[in-house]
């Protein structure tokens, strides 16, 4: 496997192709961490305008640690899973309090904080801070599961760690940060579940399971 080459078309690709969305203006972290929570459970074009107008209410951790909790579950009104929105807040007011406000760089800082589970503290440290950290989800999972044919059951949960080691070989050192974002756009975009558009594919000559046309038996996913 050629990981210099499948990085570089990677990365080459996300850049020139990637969707105009409006958490990627910007490395701040709160924001990066504020569009990662959101969209963990919903989707991207529902989750563009809550996202626009959180941000307006609360543009900075600051704006949301000293915000009262009413106004905050009212900006997440119809997202659901308020949990992610009280914890995000709890965890705000730590970074307010024990970090001087600035999201910890730390791996094993930031995954005390509230709600910080593997994936979301991957995606803060590789978009916002450029640590070469994987950030593991589902989509990530099929398009890895692909590249490399990997025969896990991804419904268990003990899987996510092999990805991860997996992730930790591929990741650009350069630029992790666009290495993760091509991995999901590659994922939302192209790499889909049930038809893969491999002949758009940017990487598809790094691609195991192109090879071997067996795309659609990938990723393997029990039924629990
Ligand atoms: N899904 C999860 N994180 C994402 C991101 N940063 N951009 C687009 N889709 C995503």
């Amino acid at each position: 496997f050629e990981i210099l080459p499948f990085q570089k078309e990677l990365i080459q690709w996300y850049k020139q192709e990637k969707r105009n969305l409006p958490w990627r203006k910007d490395q701040d972290p709160y924001k990066v961490w504020v569009s990662e929570i959101m969209l963990q459970q919903t989707r991207v074009d529902t989750v563009i305008p809550y996202f626009n107008q959180f941000i307006h209410k609360f543009p900075t951790i600051d704006a949301l640690a000293n915000a009262d909790e009413e106004d905050v579950l009212k900006a997440w009104e119809g997202l659901g899973y308020y949990s992610r929105v009280r914890n995000l807040q709890s965890a705000v007011k730590e970074v307010k309090e024990n970090y001087g406000g600035i999201v910890p760089n730390d791996p094993d800082e930031i995954s005390k904080l509230k709600g910080v589970g593997p994936y979301t503290k991957g995606a803060i440290l590789s978009i916002a801070y450029n640590i070469p950290e994987p950030a593991v989800d589902g989509n990530v999972m099929r398009v890895i599961s692909r590249i490399l044919t990997i025969w896990e059951d991804i419904a268990k949960p003990k899987t996510r760690k092999i990805f991860e080691e997996s992730i930790y070989q591929l990741i650009s050192q350069e630029d992790p940060s666009s290495f993760n974002q091509a991995l999901m756009e590659l994922g939302a975009t192209i790499c889909t579940p049930t038809s893969p558009s491999c002949l758009l594919c940017p990487v598809r000559e790094h691609c195991a399971a192109f090879h071997e046309g067996v795309q659609k038996e990938l990723p393997v996913k029990s039924k629990k």
